[in-house]
This record gives C-alpha cells, sequence and structure tokens, in this order.
C-alpha cells in the first residue's frame, strides 16, 4: 500500500486513486494520524488534477464509512432533504425544510457552517440563542419522529470526515473543486437515510461554480453518485451573480426566513426559490405534479402551517421561541452604517462574491479556522440589479461590531455595485432542471 505521501504525488502526478487509496487518505486523516498539511496538498492536488466518477465515488463512499450512517426505516414516511452547494444570501433551507414538513414530508437536514464566502445554515441556527445544532442520533431520530423535521450539524458521529475537511478546505483555497464538492455534499445526504434529495446547484459570480457548464458537470456528477445508491434525486442549476433576498449574515437571515415564512416577505426571488425547491421535493416523495406541489407550498405559507413548523424545530432543539415571533427585540449589531452611492443610474451587476467576503470580514463567516461567529454581523441590501439608485441614495446597511470594520465593509460594498444608463433585465433565477 502506497504512504500518504505517494498518494499524493500519484494525484499530483494525475495518477487515477485506487478505493483503497482513497480510504486510506480519508481514514488516516479523520483518525489524525495524517497532519493538515499533508490532506492540504492532497486537496490541492485533486484541486488542480480532478477525479474520475470512480473516484469522485470512492471517496463518498470513504467519507460516508467514517461515521454512521442513519437508519430512518422505523420512521414512517419519506425522507426528503435538499442541499445546496453554498451562495450568498443562501436562507432557502430555512424556509424549504419547515415548507415540506408541513406538507408532509420528514426532513432530516444535516447542515454545513459557512464556507469560504458562503454562509452556512449551521451559522445561521446557532445565531438563534439557544438552538441546538450539535444532537445525537437519538436526538436526531426523536425530533424527526416528533416534529417532522431535524437540523443538525455534522456531528462526531456523522460523516466526521468531512467536518474536518471542509473546515481546511474553507481555509486552504480548496472549496471550488467538482470531485471534493460531490463528495463533500453526497457523504453527508447519503449519510442522513434520506430517500430523495433536491440539489440547488449555484451558478454565478458569487457561486464556486462561475459558468452554467461546470454548475451542470457538477449537477450531474452528485445526480449520478446519489442515483448509485438509489435514491431519487433532481438537481437545479440556480442564478447566484446577486445575493438571494435582501441579508446577508446570520441572525438577519434568519429574520428574513422568518419573514417568508409569515407570508410577509416582499423578496420575491426566495419566495420563488423556496416555492420550486420545495415542490420538487414533495413532488418526488409522494409523485404529486409539480403544480399540485406548488399549490401545497403557498398554501402552507399562507396558513402559517410552515411558520409554526419552524417554531416546532426551533422549540424542539432548545431555540428561544420568543426571538423568532419577536426578533426585533431580541439582538442587532452594534454599529450599523448607511452606505449611499456616489452616482446615479440602473445597477447593472454585482460583485456577489466580494460581498460575500465583506460580510466574511465583518465576522459573519470565517477567515481562519477557529474564528468566532459574530451572529449580529452582516449586510442588507437596499438595491439589487434592476434598480434605480439616485446619486447619495442608499444602497446597503452594513451591521457591525465597531466603526472600522463598517467602514471597510462600506467601501468594498460600494464597489461591487456596477451602475450604468439602461435597466438591465432581471436574471433568471432559476436557470435549469436535472431530473433522474
Ligand atoms: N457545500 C458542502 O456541503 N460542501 C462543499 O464542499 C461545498 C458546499
Amino acid at each position: 500500500m502506497l504512504t500518504a505521501y505517494e498518494i499524493i504525488r500519484k494525484k499530483r502526478d494525475g495518477g487515477s486513486l485506487s478505493p483503497g487509496e482513497i480510504e486510506l487518505v480519508v481514514r488516516e486523516y479523520t483518525s489524525g494520524k495524517i497532519p493538515e498539511y499533508q490532506i492540504s496538498s492532497f486537496f490541492m492536488s485533486v484541486f488542480f488534477r480532478g477525479m474520475s466518477d470512480e473516484e469522485t465515488l470512492s471517496l463518498t463512499q470513504s467519507m460516508m464509512q467514517t461515521g454512521i450512517v442513519v437508519d430512518l426505516s422505523d420512521i414512517p414516511g419519506c425522507k426528503a432533504d435538499k442541499h445546496s452547494t453554498g451562495g450568498v444570501g443562501d436562507k432557502i433551507s430555512l424556509m424549504l425544510g419547515p415548507l415540506a414538513a408541513a406538507c408532509g414530508a420528514r426532513v432530516p437536514m444535516i447542515s454545513g457552517r459557512g464556507l469560504g464566502h458562503t454562509g452556512g445554515t449551521v451559522d445561521k441556527l446557532e445565531s438563534i440563542h439557544g438552538f441546538r445544532t450539535r444532537l445525537s442520533i437519538e436526538e436526531y431520530k426523536r425530533i424527526l419522529r416528533e416534529v417532522g423535521i431535524v437540523m443538525s450539524a455534522q456531528s462526531d458521529d456523522l460523516v466526521p470526515a468531512d467536518r474536518k475537511m471542509y473546515a481546511l478546505r474553507d481555509v486552504t483555497a480548496t472549496v471550488e473543486s467538482i470531485p471534493l464538492i460531490t463528495a463533500s455534499i453526497m457523504s453527508k445526504k447519503l449519510a442522513e437515510g434520506i430517500d430523495s434529495l433536491v440539489l440547488d446547484v449555484k451558478v454565478g459570480n458569487g457561486a464556486f461554480m462561475k459558468s452554467l457548464d461546470e454548475a451542470r458537470e457538477l449537477a450531474n456528477k452528485m445526480v449520478r453518485v446519489g442515483r448509485s445508491y438509489g435514491k431519487k434525486v433532481t438537481a437545479y442549476l440556480t442564478d447566484m451573480n446577486q445575493p438571494l433576498g435582501r441579508e446577508i449574515g446570520n441572525w438577519n437571515e434568519v429574520v428574513e426566513s422568518v419573514k417568508v415564512l409569515r407570508g410577509e416577505s416582499d423578496a420575491g426571488d426566495l419566495v420563488h426559490l423556496s416555492t420550486v425547491l420545495t415542490a420538487e421535493m414533495i413532488s418526488l416523495c409522494s409523485g404529486e405534479a409539480l403544480s399540485t406541489a406548488e399549490a401545497m407550498v403557498r398554501k402552507a405559507i399562507e396558513s402559517g402551517a410552515g411558520y409554526e413548523k419552524f417554531l416546532d424545530m426551533v422549540r424542539a432543539q432548545n431555540g428561544d421561541v420568543a426571538a423568532i415571533k419577536n426578533p426585533s427585540q431580541y439582538r442587532s449589531a452594534k454599529v450599523s452604517l448607511d452606505v449611499k452611492s456616489n452616482e446615479s443610474g440602473f445597477v447593472t451587476s454585482m460583485d456577489t462574491f466580494k460581498i460575500g467576503m465583506a460580510s466574511v470580514k465583518l465576522g459573519a463567516g470565517r477567515l481562519k479556522l477557529h474564528d468566532k461567529i459574530d451572529p449580529t454581523a452582516g449586510i442588507s441590501l437596499l438595491k439589487k440589479i434592476g434598480d434605480n439608485v439616485s446619486a447619495g441614495e442608499e444602497i446597503a446597511i452594513i451591521h457591525a461590531s465597531d466603526r472600522d470594520r463598517a467602514a471597510d465593509a462600506a467601501k468594498d460594498i460600494l464597489s461591487s455595485y456596477n451602475l450604468g444608463t439602461d435597466r438591465p433585465s432581471a436574471p433568471q433565477l432559476v436557470r435549469e432542471r436535472i431530473a433522474s
């Protein structure tokens, strides 16, 4: 058997790794036998050399095997989930999970933390005081059985390999790799014990996949891995050339999601994408036509059933329900700074990556492995693509812990907006659907 050093060298030189070699790297890194500097180098080799479908499947399988695969067969109903490849302002899971559960699906969701310039569902949920994301398998199953939805972080039991690898990739510039993303997402999703999965593959200047071709390749690779495990998988390619909704951060994204669930949101993109992806989950589970499933989702918003499900989940996971009911009285950042435009015109494009990084630098994400998240840090966008702006008008509000950080972020945000004289057409949010 090759050593870790030889395996890294083999991949660096464009070789194809055997299942045993991949398994060795994953197992020994997870158990602490391979140091972080070697696995970082392995990731960089994979980043540049890629992996075949067979290697990617082995990587997924090896990562999954570092933990337990949850058996949910004793819980009745169809177990369905969704996973996004990551975006800026992407809070869809917070709405979709409760809505799908309100429509009858069981949603066992294991989510990630912020990665690179993108936010993570676990960081958002942890901005709710008391909310527990680290659950034992018994708690995970009990909450799923009783509430119909559970949202958890990867625990030591569930794909421990991904928990370690994800955090390291985040700080070694090795996130944007199709095989690494595929194995990271699919190992978690397959370990959850699901029957069906909807994948939201983001594409654009705020996504890990910049072009439609790359996004399609990632989507197809994930769908193939899912199918080889006998799961029903559908992928969507959706736009990430501007942040989703108006809020970027953690607590402010929770508040924005709650507004959608209460039917109080004017963020059309959030409502639309949550509806489309939730309907797909329901349709995969029940066989209902997509149009029927969409009507069910709209009803779950109008009746408040999705919002009630969210409250039930927060309560079951020890979160402060009063904070969700009265968010404005709960917490806010120390400093709030308006960003004003220097010029007039229509917003023609936005540098979504830069906006995501501005939010990370404010403390809403991590620049180093052990950085602590500031739950109140973030950005509210008052203008998006197609909106008209006058010189001197506010385009965004920065939420920060101090004035210096806020001022730096304000400069980044200002330079992230491009204005022109002609109103551009709105970007198409749902670009493609890849059905299994
Ligand atoms: N989301 C994940 O869970 N893993 C990745 O590698 C990227 C996005």
